[in-house]
């Protein structure tokens, strides 16, 4: 796991940025998995501004979305739906019909969950996968416990969970208990992956996963099993991780070989 150390959130939203364009570039038609919550705002803000200011084109990369809160119509403002659209895809030149995001409000969600991988193995799989994590240490809405081997399903929330999301509700009561979720299994398959994180609040949870035993008690650890994820943390997330000198050490050096060799 390649561990990149930030000054601030919003260096790590630009680093985060750098690495998705980087990406599209080599690959214009790109299959990228993307993710919610405050985290990525920042990371699609700076997608927003280098399609604008750089011609950065989104024709042709398709998008696959983690997950949906269960009981939600994409038209509810609290829907992931909601989210990626007015957080990103509208600024951007998607083509609407490459956009994948489960739904939450579908008659049969089992069926849903199987199309939704369909969905994924039809367009080749994720090339690279973009995740932030949750107070517990879950990746999409793998909360503690789940299979490392599990696929697209229903998931029911961790209190932690729900308390941490009701900031975005009126009231606690309102935060749906299921949601849709890629498994563990799922993204694990994803060519790369890249994982965001900022805040004090995520120090600890961010030492566990990124340094502590491989544990479906704290389903991020997976990600060790990888064998292209990266992590960038800005330094408040990355407060108790023990080896930060090492981590650094391997940035310096990869700029040292980036400038000899000009890749
Ligand atoms: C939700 C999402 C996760 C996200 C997490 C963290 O639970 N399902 O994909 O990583 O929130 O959210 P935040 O970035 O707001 O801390």
């Amino acid at each position: 796991m390649e561990v990149i150390i930030e000054s601030d959130y919003n260096n790590m939203s630009k680093r985060a940025a750098l690495i998705i364009a980087g990406e599209v570039k080599r690959k214009p038609d790109l299959v990228l998995g993307l993710a919610t919550g405050s985290t990525p705002v920042g990371t699609y803000k700076e997608l927003i501004k280098l399609h604008k200011e750089e011609g950065l084109d989104f024709s042709k990369v398709t998008t696959f979305n983690l997950d949906e809160y269960i009981g939600l119509s994409p038209l509810n403002e609290q829907s992931y739906n909601y989210f990626m659209w007015s957080n990103l895809f509208n600024h951007i030149n998607i083509n609407r019909a490459n956009v994948h995001i489960p739904l939450g409000n579908v008659d049969d969600p089992d069926e849903h969950c199987s199309w939704y991988e369909e969905r994924i193995r039809q367009a080749g799989g994720i090339d690279l996968q973009l995740l932030g994590i949750g107070g517990d240490g879950h990746i999409a809405f793998n909360e503690p416990g789940s299979s490392m081997a599990s696929r697209t399903r229903i998931k029911a929330l961790d209190q932690q969970t729900i308390t941490d999301n009701s900031r975005f509700f009126e009231r606690e009561e309102e935060v749906p208990r299921f949601a849709i979720t890629m498994g563990i299994g799922t993204i694990l398959e994803a060519e790369k992956i890249l994982l965001i994180a900022n805040g004090k609040k995520k120090a600890d949870v961010c030492a566990k996963f990124i340094e502590g035993p491989i544990t479906s008690q704290i389903t991020s650890s997976a990600l060790q099993l990888h064998k292209h994820a990266v992590v960038v943390l800005d330094e408040d997330a990355a407060s108790k991780l023990e080896r930060k000198v090492y981590y650094n050490r391997v940035r310096d050096q990869k700029l040292i070989i980036e400038k000899k060799t000009g890749r």
